[in-house]
């Protein structure tokens, strides 16, 4: 049984067959799957999916991308819908200085803010870090996010780095890109990681893992990754499935 700890079902990919994709993937043994969300409909969109299926559970929160998109109103919305039994998390939240779709500056503001509203609602957050490692982890530190903890999600920093990771009382996820020929820096990373700090997830719709590279990514593809630990750390899929369920169990809050 796995969990899948980072999807986006709230993405246009999936409008014509979301329902099957999610029971499909149900079916093949993802029994969890956590929805994170981009800005505020999206945010909206994930309350949506919790409340129509028992094993979706969801992120809120404004992605870097959309940065400047917030206003006054956004923290009040978000504040709101944490209200739902199911929203676990605060996300994905961070920096993405590969796109710049909005300034730096921006991202960074934002990016403290939110820190402080899932300390204020005790909630975990799901960082977004692309390009933009010291900068976050500057953010990390002075927000002391260490407080409510969380996981970097599609973890693409360094051995050296994922011992800071640590030390502030983060998890790392990792998805498709494990299975990519030039996921060198990542093997590494996941032959360090404490295994009780690792979770797995597929970005779905995006960052598709082999030998299906180029379609449409879903949850039930999530298996490619965990085969992929599996071979790395010379223990069983199922071990690895049933530590990365416990270890997202543990950081959601889910019984
Ligand atoms: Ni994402």
């Amino acid at each position: 049984m796995f969990f899948d700890s980072h999807a986006h079902y709230d993405d246009e990919r999936f409008k014509d067959d979301r329902f099957e994709t999610i029971m499909k993937a149900y079916e093949s043994g993802v029994t969890y799957i956590l929805n994170a969300s981009s800005n505020i409909a999206s945010s909206v969109d994930t309350v949506s999916l919790t409340r129509e299926f028992d094993f979706v559970y969801g992120a809120v929160g404004v992605h870097p991308h959309c940065a400047d998109e917030i206003n006054d109103d956004t923290y009040k919305t978000l504040k709101e819908l944490t209200k739902e039994d199911k929203i676990v998390a605060i996300g994905e939240i961070g920096l993405d200085y590969y796109y710049e779709y909005s300034p730096k500056d921006v991202q960074k503001f934002h990016f403290a803010k939110q820190i402080a509203l899932a300390k204020e609602l005790n909630l975990p957050i799901i960082v977004h870090d692309r390009d933009a490692h010291k900068d976050t982890m500057d953010i990390i530190k002075s927000e002391n996010a260490k407080d409510t903890g969380g996981v970097f999600h599609c973890y693409s920093g360094s051995v050296e780095m994922l011992k800071e990771v640590l030390d502030n009382n983060f998890y790392i996820s990792v998805g498709g890109a494990l299975t990519f020929k030039n996921a060198k820096k990542l093997v590494e990373v996941v032959e360090y990681v404490p295994l009780d700090r690792l979770l797995i997830e597929t970005d779905c719709p995006y960052l598709t893992p082999e030998p299906h590279r180029g379609k449409r990514n879903d949850s039930s593809y999530v298996r490619y990754v965990a085969e992929k630990i599996s071979d790395i750390r010379g223990i069983e899929t199922e071990k690895v499935a049933e530590i990365t369920m416990d270890n997202a169990k543990r950081l959601f809050g889910i019984k």
